[in-house]
Parts: structure tokens; C-alpha cells; sequence
């Protein structure tokens, strides 16, 4: 599975970046607005970091308008994955994005059926929201393994990219239902790495190097 970083924070990337643990990164509006930057001037910050896909999203709401948004994202550099909202005019705007050979992040997504759309349209990637599901009670896994079987029954060429993450465990259980990508913000990548038995067991280790006054250097 790959590990797309979701933030705009540049020393964050920077900081995973160095360690190998970014695949790419997301944006939204929501995160630029967090950043104070520029959204152009972050974005291409980001692209100078990161080889993989750079997810920046549109803002208009209407086809045209955003087409136009997107195909100046694109410009930015050539890692750039235009990111649209799951409506009517965001799939409009991903066929004909995705038609002149740019990657498209069909984001907001909470159904199977609305990612059966994307794919249809040519969308590179689907963004299923499991955080914001579980929020409201309704299973966000769930809709991963639904929308990974889909594509699995048909080929469907479009990468299950697992959002809106809210912790360590649904990393893992993204992984093992096989989602192709998960974006989580950095602490919770950072997360993964903890575990009480190791804590647990590095001051057990660590009170014996005391007491048998055990040096290397
Ligand atoms: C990523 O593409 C999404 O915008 C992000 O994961 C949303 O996460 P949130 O629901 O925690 O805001």
C-alpha cells in the first residue's frame, strides 16, 4: 500500500519524505486555508519535494470553472493530480481532464456507487472518506472492501486511495483490504510506529543497561 502524506505543511512532508514514507500527497482546501500559503506557491513547493502524485483541489462548483482550475493546476508540474469533488460537474470536469492525459482525485466520496461513477469517468484515483463515515455511525472499511471488490469484479484501472484517516489501526485494516493507496496526516503516520510492549519493553531494557553500566560508545 502506498503512504500519501495529507497535509500542507512542508516540514511535515519533509521530515516523512527523508525516511521514504511518502508515496505523494494530498491536499484540500481545508489545508491550504491551515498552511496561510499560497495554494499555487505550496503546491509547487510540495512538487519540488515529492515525485508522486501532488493532489491539489479545485474550488469552483461549476464544470467549466473548474476545468479551467484544473488545467491550471496541472500546468503547475507534471505530478500534479487535479482533485474534484464527487459531483455531476466534478465528473464532468475528471472525464475531460483525465481525456487530456492529466491525473484526476475524484475526492468526497461516501458510496460504492459513487465510485463506480468515478472509475467510469477515468478517475485515476477515488477518495473514500472513512473517518467522516464513522463519524456518523456508518462503517468507513466497509466501504473500501465494497468499492475494492467492485473494481476487482470489472478491472476497473482506478486506485483505491483510503481518506480522511483518524488513526493508526485504520491504516493497517486499509492495508489488509487491499485500498492502493491511505493519505493520513503525519501524526498518525508517526503513530504507527507505537506500541506499549515496546515502550514496555525498551525500560526493561533500559533499566538493565543502567545497572549493568552496559556502554557501546
Ligand atoms: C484527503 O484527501 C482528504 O481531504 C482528507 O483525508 C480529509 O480528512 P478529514 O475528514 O480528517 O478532514
Amino acid at each position: 500500500m502506498k503512504f500519501f502524506v495529507d497535509t500542507a505543511e512542508i516540514d511535515a512532508i519533509k521530515e516523512l519524505h527523508a525516511l521514504g514514507m511518502v508515496d505523494g500527497v494530498t491536499t484540500n482546501p481545508s489545508l491550504i486555508a491551515k498552511s496561510g500559503r499560497d495554494i499555487l506557491e505550496v503546491t509547487r513547493e510540495i512538487c519540488d519535494i515529492v515525485d508522486g502524485p501532488v493532489s491539489a483541489e479545485v474550488v469552483a462548483l461549476d464544470a467549466d470553472t473548474m476545468l479551467a482550475e484544473g488545467r491550471k493546476l496541472a500546468k503547475i508540474a507534471d505530478n500534479i493530480a487535479v482533485k474534484v469533488p464527487l459531483t455531476w460537474a466534478g465528473l464532468q470536469t475528471c472525464k475531460a481532464l483525465s481525456d487530456e492525459g492529466t491525473m484526476v482525485n475524484v475526492t468526497l466520496c461516501f458510496s460504492a456507487n459513487q465510485a463506480l461513477l468515478a472509475a467510469k469517468a477515468g478517475a485515476t484515483f477515488i477518495s473514500p472518506f472513512i473517518g467522516r463515515l464513522d463519524d456518523i455511525n456508518i462503517d468507513g472499511l466497509e466501504l473500501i472492501e465494497d468499492i475494492r471488490t467492485i473494481y476487482d469484479n470489472y478491472g476497473f484501472d482506478t486506485q483505491i486511495l483510503a481518506a480522511s484517516i483518524r488513526n493508526a489501526n485504520h491504516m493497517s485494516e486499509c492495508a489488509k483490504i487491499g485500498a492502493d493507496v491511505a493519505t493520513a496526516p503525519p501524526g498518525v503516520i508517526k503513530a504507527m510506529a507505537n506500541h506499549v510492549l515496546t515502550d514496555k519493553g525498551l525500560a526493561g531494557f533500559m533499566a538493565d543497561v543502567e545497572k549493568a553500566g552496559i556502554k557501546i560508545l
